[in-house]
């Protein structure tokens, strides 16, 4: 690998600055990413290597970023299970099938590696791209958070069809995790094997859960995928909305980076976490809105805040929002790339 610097941060050894990537990096602020998304469905593009590959480009070329992520949806999994998934503009994803009984539970697969094919094809052709130059990151979404858009059949506010399973009906939603781990689990050694240099498990959802309903309906779930992957030289990076409240229970599941939302104070977070384990974080992506000068001020007080940390990678506290200006994303990037520690 030509660029180290993330591979460095994810194992906690020291770098020369902070590595930069950023969730949602390549997506719809940026004007080259609508030339494509214009001529086909978001599912299209997720479903055909090549045009993947371009996607998964953009922020390399054109951000100059220290690690890419595949253009992909943590949603594709539940659709492999049998979820019928679609994505309308503004809408945001909606399953047609919404998973409501044990029978709809039974009814979905879990032999699916083969309908996700083309994921592995798509991280074949990333790599020749990138050719060794900065490494690539796949990624799956966490069981409770892809249950909850098989359960409410879309986006929700409340997640009160989910709560209401979690409650009423824990051998249902059990059943349905069990699945999706194992589903997931299997993914996730498919993309090793397909050449990724790095995963991501997104929980984005986690964030509505009581402390002991997360241990027991996702903690324990993102524990067993993660003891089974193959992981070889591969870092795992557990990220959650809520991490600054359940970053000491993510720990127990031995990733190597947990990726920490924006609410807490990152250093704080770092210090109660065994050593180890890296952070990757966590600027506010509505700063990116901010004027410039902002924007640099709050990236370097986060800077000097780490400064005698290893094991820091620098990213946002969640996705990039579609309207922030792609001029102020590629400033950032630049701040980060100028600083040494
Ligand atoms: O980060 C990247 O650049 C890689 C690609 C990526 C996408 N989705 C592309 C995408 C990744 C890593 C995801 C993960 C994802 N998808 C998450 C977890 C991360 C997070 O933000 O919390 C979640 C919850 C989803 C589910 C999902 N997919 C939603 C809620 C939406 C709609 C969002 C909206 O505002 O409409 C999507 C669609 C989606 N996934 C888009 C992109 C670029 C937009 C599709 C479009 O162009 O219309």
């Amino acid at each position: 690998m030509k660029n180290n610097l993330f591979l460095d941060a994810a194992f906690s050894k020291s770098t020369e600055r902070p590595p930069v990537w950023m969730m949602r990096q390549a997506g719809r602020f940026m004007p080259e990413y609508w030339e494509i998304k214009n001529k086909y469905s978001f599912l299209e593009m997720c479903k055909t290597p090549e045009i993947a590959a371009d996607v998964t480009m953009l922020p390399v070329d054109l951000l100059g970023i220290d690690a890419a992520i595949l253009f992909s949806d943590i949603l594709v999994t539940g659709e492999a299970m049998g979820g019928d998934l679609s994505f309308t503009q503004g809408v945001g994803p909606k399953f047609s099938n919404p998973v409501q009984s044990m029978a709809d539970v039974d009814k979905l697969d879990i032999d699916v590696l083969p309908k996700l094919q083309y994921v592995a094809d798509a991280i074949k052709v990333v790599q020749q791209r990138l050719n060794g130059s900065i490494p690539l990151i796949g990624f799956a979404g966490a069981p409770f958070t892809v249950m909850s858009y098989l359960v409410e059949g879309g986006s929700s506010k409340d997640f009160k069809k989910t709560k209401l399973l979690i409650h009423n009906h824990p051998d249902i939603a059990h059943k349905l995790l069990g699945k999706i781990a194992a589903v997931t689990t299997d993914y996730l050694n498919m993309q090793i094997e397909a050449g990724v240099n790095a995963l991501q498990i997104f929980d984005s959802w986690a964030l509505s859960l009581a402390w002991n309903d997360y241990n027991e309906f996702s903690h324990r779930y993102i524990q067993q995928i993660i003891s089974n992957l193959n992981r070889k030289d591969i870092p795992i990076i557990s990220f959650c909305k809520g991490s600054s409240v359940f970053a000491p229970m993510m720990a127990e599941a031995k990733p190597d980076v947990i990726s920490i939302d924006w609410n807490a104070d990152l250093l704080n977070i770092k210090k109660i976490l065994p050593s180890g384990i890296a952070v990757q974080g966590n600027l506010d992506p509505h700063v990116l809105y901010a004027d410039k000068a902002v924007i640099k001020k709050t990236i370097i007080q986060l800077f000097e805040r780490m400064r005698d940390e290893k094991g820091f990678i620098f990213n946002l506290g969640h996705g990039i929002m579609p309207d922030i200006p792609f001029d102020n994303v590629k400033y950032a990037v630049e701040v980060v790339k100028e600083f040494r520690y």
